[in-house]
Formats: C-alpha cells, structure tokens, sequence
C-alpha cells in the first residue's frame, strides 16, 4: 500500500500529475487536451479518469472528473481521488493536486478525503499472491498551509484501520480462527495504545457465555471473547460508551447448512469484530473525547458431532433461554451475550456492527447498511458521521408489533421468525432483548462487508465497511 507525504511542490520523481476538470472546464482545456477528452468520451464526470498521452517528458498528465462545480463535496473528492489512483495504479510515485482544495472544500478537508480514496482503492490483499497488480509505492500531496501534516496523519491513522480491518476480512475462515484474531488483536494492542483482554474457553465457560458456546459447539476451534479498551488522556471522557462487533470467522450455517453459494463469501462473518477492533485502534490517533469499550465474541460455526440441533435450547449470560430453530442464524447467539456483557457495564450507549442478515442487502442492497436504533439522539450521530464519512446507513424501525415472531413455546425466546419477510427487523427485535433498556444502535452490514467487484473506495473483497463512520461518530461526539 502506497505511504502519502506533503510537499509544497510537484516533486521530481513523480511520473504521473492529475488536473482536476469539473465538467464546466472541459471545454476550457487546452485544444489538444479537449480533443483527447472529446474523443474519449471524458466529460469531467465524477469517477471519471482520463490519462493523456505525455509529450515523452515530464510526468503524464490525467484529467479527473468532478462533476458541476456547485455540487463539490468531500466525498466527490474522495471518488475522484480513488478513480485518479486507479487510473495510475501502475506507478509507482505520482503527484496529488486535488488535495490542496478546489470548490468549497478546503485542504485541510480535502486532504484526508484524496488520502482515503487514493489508499482504499490501490488497496490489495497480497498475503498469498507473488506479485500485486498495483505498482503504487508513493502519493505525493501537492498542498500547503498550516494544520494539514496533522490531517494528514489522522487521515493516514484511519485508512490503516480500515486496512486491517480488510485484511481480517479477507484472511480465509481456515486461518483466521478465534485465536489467530485474538493474537493479532493481542499485537495491535501494544502498537496502537488501546487494552486488549482475552477470554479463553474455560472463561467463557465461567462467565456463561451461552450463546457463544452454543454456536461453538460444532466447531474444532475454541472460541475466544476479547474485551478492547480506550481512554482519551488527560481529560475527563464525554461519555462511556461500548461497541460491540459479530466475529463469526467462519459461518457454514452450522446443522442448517448453508448452500455451496451462499457459503463462498461467509470468511468475512467476523467483519463488525474487525471493524470495531480497527476503529478502536485508531482511537488514539484521532484522540477521541469519549471512553469506549468494545466486545468481540468470536468462534466458527460449523458441523460437528457436538453441534447445536436446530431445536436445542441455551441459556444466555442475562439469564434468558433461546431455542435455536435455525443454527444458521448464529450472530444473534453470540451477540446476545456480548451485548448482556456490554449493557452489565452501564455504558450511555452501545453500537453493535454485524453481518447479521442477508435481508439487509436485499432490502438495501451491498453498498448500504441498515441501521435499528432505540435512541434517535444517537441514530442521529450515526447518520451524521454516515454522511461525513460515505458509508451509507438507512435506519430501519424496531416495530414492536412483530416481536410475537421471535415467542417460543418452550422457551423466553426463538432465534427466527415465522416468515420469509422483515428478516433484518426481526433480528434487530431479538437483539434488543440483551441490551437492558441501554441507548442502543444496530448496524447490519449485510453484503456491505465483501464486494464483488472494483467500485469507488472498495476493491473486491472485504471492504472493511464501518470502520470509518464508528471512528467519525466517535471522534465527533
Ligand atoms: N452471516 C449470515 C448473514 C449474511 C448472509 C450476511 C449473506 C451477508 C451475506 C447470518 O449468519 C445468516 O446466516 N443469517 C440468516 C438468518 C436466517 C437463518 C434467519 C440469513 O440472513 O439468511
Ligand atoms: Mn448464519
Ligand atoms: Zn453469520
């Protein structure tokens, strides 16, 4: 991944320079570039990206769309960043205009949108792979003026956040077991400056975590539960607040078994624990005003003799039974007693982030999460830090008239309700059972966890979705 530095001037060994063009400059370019913009079908539309043929000296030149000049915002900046990185991707030091400003976004705005887009999208997972097809090694920041290193290094803080958590998304289900995440996390803790506790199984055990060892039972891996702890320094916390993330490293569906398609993707059902411990670690970074703490329930879920049967019933750390009808409906098992665990601490809210349902993405599809909440103060800052940061949330009700669906007949609760329909809301029903009246907002990724295809900031693969709104609205708060 490319590092991005500042510089007051064009450097020397860039080999590549780009020239913002809203769409009303196009036909204001010079004439052999507006005839190459002609011909190419470059309209200065944002995500567009034109390379010029060079004269044989100098850096190459390449025309980056931003759309009407009234309609620029830090996000457009942020795309137009990521399609100008892409666009160069097989250099290996190119030069950042974008980043000293244009409409009514100023550097220091701008820098930390140029330094997400061009980052995230030459990102590559390359831990198996000889030879990345990204040659990008460094992005240099044409800009200058006072406070904009520190954005720089904030901005930098937050893509290597939203980095891991992608590679622990993209890491396979084989060899990122609950206790290879929990030694990472181990490892992270002692870089960045947050507190990392693990509990083993015979803790777990111990602390009833029951649904956690529910799900666990067909597994051959032990679960893991890790605690991640941050405290701003030197002053008193604006508010104690607990996130809480799925860390399913693998879900086959357990007993009710998942079809081979539907299994291909399930290595990135840990992504709201990756996306709480990335953000979490870049806490310090941003210095954020408030304490949090984030809980990280982690297993497989898989087919063993000793699996769960749909039909068995657990006890979960708040004391309430569940018969699980459906063992492929596993996340809501995990976070109940990581959200009990949570709520036991009397934090002012809990954010928990998960895979949870495929419903979300039909409902919304892949690039949006939904989000429950039964704090509109606080689904207020969630939204916030959504439209700040471009990761896309549309809240979705709790509506108390289907919370019949999840009464079991021989137990406090079911694990699935009686129809096809309102998958996402029923599972958001069934987790506010466990969080004790607590301010409480739930994000299910869905499919916004894993594309499928090269699309703005995201690359195929997981996207590390979550980290950089949880950051901004903690940052912010
Ligand atoms: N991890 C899946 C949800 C999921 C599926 C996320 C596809 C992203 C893409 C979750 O554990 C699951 O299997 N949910 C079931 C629930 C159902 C059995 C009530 C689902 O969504 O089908
Ligand atoms: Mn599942
Ligand atoms: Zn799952």
């Amino acid at each position: 991944m490319p590092t991005v530095t500042l510089a007051a001037t064009p450097p020397r060994g860039a080999s590549a320079i780009d020239i913002p063009t809203p769409s009303t400059a196009v036909s204001k370019l010079p004439a052999d570039k507006k005839r190459a913009a002609k011909l190419q079908g470059f309209e200065g539309k944002p995500g567009q990206a034109l390379v010029l043929a060079g004269n044989g000296s100098g850096p190459v030149e390449v025309l980056v769309g931003l759309g009407k000049p009234s309609e620029i915002t830090i996000d457009r900046i942020r795309q137009a960043a990521a399609a100008y990185a892409r666009a160069v991707s097989k250099h290996e030091h190119v030069a950042c205009t974008l980043a000293a400003g244009i409409g009514g976004v100023e550097a220091t705005a701008a820098i930390p949108a140029v330094t997400e887009g061009m980052r995230l999208a030459t990102y590559r997972f390359t831990t198996y792979k000889a030879d990345s097809p990204v040659k990008l090694k460094k992005i240099t920041l044409i800009a200058s003026g006072r406070g904009l290193r520190a954005s720089l290094s904030t901005a930098n803080a937050i893509v290597d956040a939203v980095t891991l958590a992608r590679d622990l998304g993209n890491e396979p289900g084989g060899s990122l077991t609950p206790q290879v995440f929990a030694t990472r996390a181990k490892r992270l803790a002692t870089k960045t400056g947050i507190k990392v506790t693990v509990w083993d199984e015979a803790r777990i055990r111990r602390e009833r975590l029951g649904g956690l060892l529910a799900v666990n039972q067909g597994s051959e891996n032990p679960p893991r539960f890790l605690t991640v702890r941050y405290v701003p320094t030197g002053r008193k916390p604006k508010a104690n607040l607990a996130l809480v993330g799925k860390g399913i490293t693998f879900d086959s569906g357990g007993l009710s078994l998942k079809n081979p398609n539907g299994m291909v993707t399930m290595k990135v059902d840990m992504a709201g624990g990756a996306a709480v411990l990335a953000a979490m670690s870049a806490l310090p970074a941003v210095d954020a005003p408030v304490a949090v703490t984030g809980f990280i329930p982690l297993s497989d879920n898989m087919t063993g003799g000793a699996a769960q049967r749909p039909g068995d019933v657990f006890t979960a750390r708040n004391g309430k039974t569940v018969e699980v009808l459906n063992t492929d409906a596993e996340g809501r098992l995990i976070l109940a007693d990581a959200l009990a665990v949570a709520a036991e601490g009397e934090p002012d809210a809990i954010i928990d982030i998960a895979t949870l349902t495929g419903s979300a993405s039909v409902a919304l599809g892949a690039g949006i999460a939904a989000l429950m909440s039964t704090d509109d103060k606080l689904a207020t800052r969630l939204e916030q830090a959504s439209g700040r940061s471009g990761e896309k949330l549309w809240r979705l009700p709790l509506p108390s008239e289907y919370r019949s669906q999840i009464d079991s007949t021989i137990a406090d609760l079911k694990n699935i309700g009686s129809g096809p329909y309102g998958g996402t809301l029923v599972a958001g029903l069934f987790l506010k059972e466990f969080t004790d009246k607590r301010p409480w907002a739930h994000i299910d990724m869905g499919m916004a966890a894993f594309s499928d295809s090269d699309r703005g900031l995201v690359v195929k693969g997981g996207t590390g979705f979550g980290v950089r709104v949880l950051i901004d609205t903690l940052a912010n708060w």
